[in-house]
């Protein structure tokens, strides 16, 4: 078997495990896998920051995808702890097995730590991801702001609009921040995704009137990702 571990290690603290029943095939972890088809993999490693965060539709889970398909095989959710997860009977056709925020038709929205696999009936897959933070807001962090925004926002020197997207600065910069750019709107209004700049600039064409049209930067599952986390956050 070969298998190459990516991880993305987000930043950590310690909690204790939860694991929901749902739609994965789940058996308890002394189950009798005998005759058990497919490959079994075990998630090692500690979760914080998903709590109860995830809502509207939206999941943290571990699952196994199929080669160029962003529709989960199979899944089952994960909560924060450090207490192993199982996924059992995975079929030996898929390529990866990952910890990622799907919604609710399994579709992949972000991925947090994977591997990649190409297994065969039976075989035990050991999935190590360290300690991930796996708060909606560390995701929108780790896999939005420092893939497609930081390079105009914060990571050459230069903040456009004075709105820097580095992890260590965003927070600090959104959340109840007056915007720049759009009069009497704040960055990010607590609650309220439609009556804020940074959903309204990634979502809707406001920013055609702006020096840059951010529209079609991001895919609408992580606009949408963003929105569920605004209308999630409340003032400090
Ligand atoms: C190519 C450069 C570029 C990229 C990439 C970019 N931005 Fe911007 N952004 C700008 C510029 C320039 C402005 C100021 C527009 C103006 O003043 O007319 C701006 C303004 C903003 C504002 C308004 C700030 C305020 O004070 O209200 C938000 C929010 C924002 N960007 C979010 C993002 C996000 C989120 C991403 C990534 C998904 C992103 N930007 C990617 C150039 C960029």
């Amino acid at each position: 078997m070969r298998h190459t571990v990516i991880i993305n290690v987000l930043a950590f603290v310690a909690a204790a495990f939860a694991t929901a029943c749902d739609d994965g095939r789940i058996y308890p972890v002394d189950a009798d896998l005998s005759d058990d088809n497919g490959m079994r993999v075990i998630m090692t490693g500690t979760i914080t920051g998903a709590g109860t965060a995830y809502e509207s539709g939206y999941t943290l889970a571990l699952a196994a995808f199929d080669d160029g398909n962003e529709f989960a095989v199979v899944s089952k959710t994960v909560g924060d702890g450090s207490e192993a997860v199982e996924l059992v009977n995975v079929s030996p056709s898929v390529s990866s097995i990952e910890l990622c925020v799907i919604n609710s038709l399994r579709k992949r929205i972000a991925t947090l730590a994977s591997i990649s696999v190409s297994g065969s009936a039976g075989e035990r897959v050991e999935f190590e991801i360290g300690d991930v933070d796996a708060s909606p807001f560390a995701v929108i962090n780790h896999e939005i702001f420092s893939t497609t925004c930081i390079q105009c926002h914060g990571a050459t020197g230069h903040a456009a609009a004075g709105l820097d997207l580095r992890a260590e600065e965003a927070y600090g910069m959104l959340v109840g921040v007056a915007s720049t750019v759009e009069n009497g709107m704040q960055r990010v209004c607590p609650g309220d995704a439609a009556a804020s700049t940074l959903w309204r600039a990634v979502a809707t064409d406001v920013s055609s009137s702006w020096s840059f049209h951010h529209n079609n930067l991001l895919t609408p599952d992580r606009c949408g990702f963003i929105e569920n986390w605004i209308n999630n956050t409340q003032d400090d």
